[in-house]
């Protein structure tokens, strides 16, 4: 870290008093997995039935976030780990606000993924596995990338030429070939009225 005289100021509005104006607590909501995996799918889906009860939220998913803020990153190791890392720093951001934070980033790596799991309290991160074979992830293929990968366009491309981590211990794992999308997001949104992230409906 660069030395650089700052000082962290904490406003007069604390995390409760944001929470108690909201009526739920804010939390990070992070899937992970292949691309094509249903991520996206299942966390707009999650979104708005949190939107729909009154929660405030907010989806920050790859291509979006690549789009701004990690412009400058591609996809080998390191630039992934920055990927995930500023990510991280934003989502707590969020969580801090009582936002529901949900974001769908492959997020291959699990060092990744516990840096950011340890930059949050306890009980404000949960880790949302959504798992799918990968031949089905690749017959998907929304965007085309997968053929691309395979036909040498695409370089390091996660579960073709560079690694995916499954989490060993995420809160919840949920089966994109097997249920249908608004079944997995249900099941967020139970986990986290059991948590008591948001009250019960
Ligand atoms: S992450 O690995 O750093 O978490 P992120 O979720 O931001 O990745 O971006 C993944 C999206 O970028 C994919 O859905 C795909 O559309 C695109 N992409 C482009 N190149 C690659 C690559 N080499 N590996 C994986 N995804 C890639």
């Amino acid at each position: 870290m660069k030395k650089n005289n700052v000082t962290w100021f904490d406003g007069h509005i604390s995390r409760e008093d944001r929470e108690r104006l909201h009526n739920h607590k804010g939390a990070v909501i992070w899937f992970t997995g292949l691309s094509a995996s249903g991520k996206s799918t299942i966390a707009h889906l999650v979104e708005k039935k949190l939107h729909e009860r009154g929660c405030s939220t907010y989806v920050l998913d790859g291509d979006n976030v690549r789009h701004g803020l990690c412009m400058d990153l591609g996809f080998t190791p390191e630039d992934r780990a920055e990927n995930i890392r500023r990510i991280g720093e934003m989502v707590k951001l969020f969580a801090n606000t009582a936002i529901i934070v949900l974001t769908a980033f492959i997020s291959p790596y699990r060092e990744d993924r516990t840096k950011v799991r340890n930059l949050l309290k306890p009980g404000e991160f949960f880790e949302i596995y959504v798992n799918c074979p990968l031949e089905v992830c690749a017959s998907r293929d929304p965007k085309g990338i997968y053929q691309k990968a395979r036909d040498g366009l695409i370089k390091e491309f996660t579960g073709v030429t560079a690694p995916y981590e499954p989490p060993e211990t995420p809160e919840m794992v949920v089966y994109s070939d097997k249920e249908d999308a608004m079944e997995s997001a249900m099941q967020v949104v139970h986990l986290l009225e059991q948590f008591k992230i948001i009250p019960k409906a």
